[in-house]
């Protein structure tokens, strides 16, 4: 069941994110896989694990699903590009040109997020002990976030480290970046918004702030 995640707090104009279970009945998987197209199908293939190989088709299968509803065309035909870094974009064939996407997934549960007009960047991560977390945060995290992310008390902590690991991957990911790319934003530049997708998840979102910015064309 896809479930809407994000709080209406008035400041989401155009912005929403849908989370859904990546564990589904076969009947559910079977449906999702008559959408996905050869490639999608060689990329399942390629996975080891039959959980990976079942997770992925649900997740690009509901991906589709969603993107074609909002489209007003079958999932089938809902067709993605990608940029230089494997973010996926809709074709410049598709309607709605000003639909913008991005997609996460960790463990059982995904998110898509969508936004009109503005670029989007998600992700979600399940809250588990990361015995690293302070040497991640050292390495990864920008200036200011390693300082606050410092000022945290113990109970704080690892709420706290995925509260900022998931903002500085949801701005990667609305810029497409990879992983071990240099990295350098303003956080400022980004409206974030939290949500909890399930119980023991946590989620960043975020769209450039400011309205009168053009969503970067590719
Ligand atoms: C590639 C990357 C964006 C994937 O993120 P992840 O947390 O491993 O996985 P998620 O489930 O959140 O996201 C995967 C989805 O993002 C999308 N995606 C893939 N590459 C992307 C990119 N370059 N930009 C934006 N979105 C991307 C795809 O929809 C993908 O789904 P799929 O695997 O079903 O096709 C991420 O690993 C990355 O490179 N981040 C860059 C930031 C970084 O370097 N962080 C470390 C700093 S020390």
């Amino acid at each position: 069941m896809i479930t809407p995640v994000l709080e209406n707090d008035g400041l989401n104009d155009g912005l929403e994110v849908l989370a859904f279970t990546l564990d589904a009945e076969p009947d559910i998987i079977g449906a999702m896989d008559v959408g996905l197209n050869e490639e999608e199908r060689r990329r399942a293939e390629r996975l080891r694990l039959e959980r990976d190989r079942r997770r992925f088709v649900v997740g690009r299968g509901q991906l589709r699903r969603v993107l074609a509803s909002k489209l007003g065309i079958s999932p089938s035909d809902v067709e993605l590009e990608y940029g230089p870094l494997g973010k996926p974009y809709l074709s410049h064939r598709m309607p709605a040109r000003n639909l913008r996407f991005s997609f996460s997934r960790s463990g059982a549960v995904a998110v898509v997020a969508l936004s009109t007009g503005q670029e989007v960047g998600v992700d979600i991560e399940a809250v588990l002990p990361v015995p690293e977390a302070d040497e991640i945060a050292a390495l990864c995290f920008s200036a200011s976030e390693g300082r606050s992310y410092a000022t945290l008390g113990t109970e704080d902590r690892l709420e706290g480290f995925f509260r900022r690991w998931t903002q500085m991957e949801a701005i990667s990911k609305a810029l497409g970046c990879g992983l071990g790319q240099s990295m350098s934003w303003n956080e400022r530049d980004w409206v974030v918004r939290r949500f909890i997708p399930r119980s023991g998840y946590i989620g960043s979102v975020v769209i450039p702030n400011g309205h009168s910015r053009d969503v970067t064309m590719h």
